[in-house]
């Protein structure tokens, strides 16, 4: 995969809505995974700010920093040949007005190979995506549950107020977002926001009906104590590496390993 095709663009990647091309997207934050992704064919990898509660151990995506969202996406933009490379704007470095949004967003795309930055907000983020699209940044938008936003939403829940979704999905449009993410929206909401939109809608806990989906890594290949209900796992390396590790220790217990042909004459 990586020797034959190139990077998906931008506006490729705006395209496959109308090829009916159902995008898959999935999280990374380190070269291994992001190489072994992007060989798999996935269409777009997101360096997310979810890696402050998957990789870092926190208990939200707050405290991460600008600078941890470069460093991973540095790695994971060496990594990738093929996917379309996003990189979420940590907290709070878009609510601070579009020059500021601007510099962020700027590093991100001048420290790393990655082509595009992702934001939460609606129609509050309007100006901040226009300034951004305005100095030739590509953003994906980010609405309905906004993670940086779980002290004002009192947890982690669905988003079901049907026209302020609305009127957030048609604002990011407007702005001249790329692309936007519906986060824990009902799927009958989520498909009227994906029919009402020319961009490409990508779900997670939003149903079938989005132009795509995204998933966390960890998330998908049980690796995650406690994941969402809208979370399909499609393998169990909890219990793969775990397995591994004990096998491990009794080998260097009992002497088992090294064998002979682990050793050099
Ligand atoms: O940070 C992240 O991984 C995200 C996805 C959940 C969409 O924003």
């Amino acid at each position: 995969m990586n020797g034959t095709k190139r990077q998906i663009t931008v506006p490729e990647f705006v395209e496959f809505k109308q090829q009916s091309h159902r995008i898959s997207m999935l999280t990374a934050y380190d070269f291994v995974s992001a190489r072994i992704l992007d060989e798999a064919g996935i269409d777009a990898i997101l360096v997310g700010d979810s890696l402050g509660m998957v990789f870092q151990g926190h208990e939200t995506t707050l405290p991460v920093t600008l600078d941890d969202i470069i460093y991973h996406a540095e790695i994971v933009g060496r990594a990738v040949r093929h996917a379309l490379v996003v990189v979420d704007l940590p907290f709070p470095t878009h609510l601070v007005g579009g020059q500021s949004a601007i510099v962020s967003a700027g590093r991100i795309l001048k420290e790393t190979r990655c082509q595009a930055v992702k934001l939460e907000g609606g129609e509050d983020q309007a100006g901040t995506i226009s300034a951004l699209v305005s100095a030739g940044i590509p953003v994906m938008g980010h609405i309905g549950l906004r993670p940086q936003s779980v002290h004002t939403m009192g947890g982690y829940k669905v988003q079901r107020d049907e026209e302020r979704l609305l009127n957030d999905a048609l604002a990011v449009q407007q702005a001249g977002a790329f692309s936007v993410v519906l986060e824990c929206v009902p799927a009958e909401l989520a498909e009227k926001i994906t029919k009402a939109l020319d961009i490409p809608t990508i779900g997670i806990g939003a149903g079938s009906q989005c132009d795509g989906q995204v998933l966390v890594l960890t998330d998908m290949l049980g690796l995650t104590t406690e994941a969402p209900r809208f979370v399909k796992q499609y393998a169990n390396l909890q219990d793969t590496i775990s397995q591994a590790a004990r096998q491990y220790r009794e080998e260097v217990q009992s002497g088992e390993f090294p064998a002979s042909q682990h050793s050099y004459k």
